[in-house]
């Protein structure tokens, strides 16, 4: 834990963030994390690290800024101030042209094919929603095959909270209308009047981390046939998620695919991947 600093509330109500500290700040989650936050955001990051350095015990910006970049308790720290800077937000079949592709031409092309046991990647899972919803669908599409191939998800998020809210996996009860009613009934099972969670069988499939997708390359995660990284690459510099695609692309094997939300690049194309014509979707396919 923090030194104490006494501060004092209304101080610290009051203390604002000049420019030059603001872009140090800024610097910092760029450097660590890839994401950007925008001159429009700077009330957002001020309010979330002044919350943070009045639960901790700081008054000063700078005091808590050398703290933070400090080794040891100040990576514990920073582990906790990241999950306030970054925005969590997600649903059950979010995009669901996205899982469509998966569910009526990806996994069928796959099996047809002679491909086996798959591989899936959910890069920035948030509390689990996206990662789930993968699951349900292939483990639903390999079922109706004959179910021979085996599959795994793997859920991660730069988050160490939203990777444990992903594997505790309790949700409200109401937000199992984001699930469509062929999932519904076989996957997911009702912890008391409120809540629900996904059935054992399902949660045998998913493992999760915390991973920072830009030390990607170092995690264990290669030969991947499907890639869901959708509402991440938002939060980055244009040049920066080139250079993650293009990271993420030499993780598929051969006939795999990555799935990013439409509009998240532009004019962004790799030699071993192949666009994949399918409404509302940016999808690319590894050449085989
Ligand atoms: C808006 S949520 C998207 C969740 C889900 N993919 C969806 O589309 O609904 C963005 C997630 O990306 C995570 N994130 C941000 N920077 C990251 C990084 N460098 N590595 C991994 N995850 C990151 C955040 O912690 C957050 O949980």
């Amino acid at each position: 834990m923090a030194t104490a600093l006494t501060p004092d509330a209304a101080t610290l109500a009051l203390a604002g963030m000049d420019d030059a500290v603001f872009a140090s700040w800024v610097d910092l989650l760029e450097a660590r994390t890839g994401v950007v936050v925008a001159p429009q955001r700077k009330p957002f990051l001020v309010s979330a690290v002044r919350a943070r350095m009045r639960e901790v015990g700081y008054a000063s910006f700078e005091q808590y800024f050398q703290h933070i970049r400090a080794p040891g308790a100040g990576a514990v720290e920073w582990a906790t101030l990241v999950d306030r800077l970054t925005v969590h937000e997600t649903r059950f079949f979010r995009h669901q042209a996205s899982f469509d592709l998966i569910a009526r031409r990806w996994l069928p092309e796959h099996l047809a094919a002679g491909g086996g046991n798959l591989h899936a990647w959910s890069v920035g899972c948030a509390s689990g929603e996206e990662a789930w919803s993968l699951a349900m669908v292939l483990h639903h599409g390999l079922a109706q095959a004959g179910g021979k191939a085996h599959f795994g998800v793997t859920a991660s998020d730069v988050s160490a909270a939203a990777v444990a809210a992903a594997r505790t996996a309790v949700y409200r009860s109401e937000r199992i209308e984001e699930i469509p009613p062929l999932y519904r009934g076989t996957y997911v099972e009702m912890r008391g009047e409120n809540a629900f969670s996904p059935v054992t069988g399902l949660r045998k499939r998913v493992a999760f981390a915390r991973v920072n997708l830009l030390e990607a390359a170092a995690a264990p995660l290669q030969r991947l046939n499907l890639v869901f990284c959708q509402n991440v690459l938002i939060y980055f510099s244009r040049e920066r998620r080139r250079e993650l695609l293009d990271g993420l692309a030499g993780l598929l094997e051969p006939d795999g695919l990555l799935l990013i939300g439409p509009g998240e690049v532009t004019a962004w194309n790799h030699p071993a991947l192949a666009r994949v014509a399918w409404q509302g979707t940016l999808a690319y396919q590894r050449r085989r």
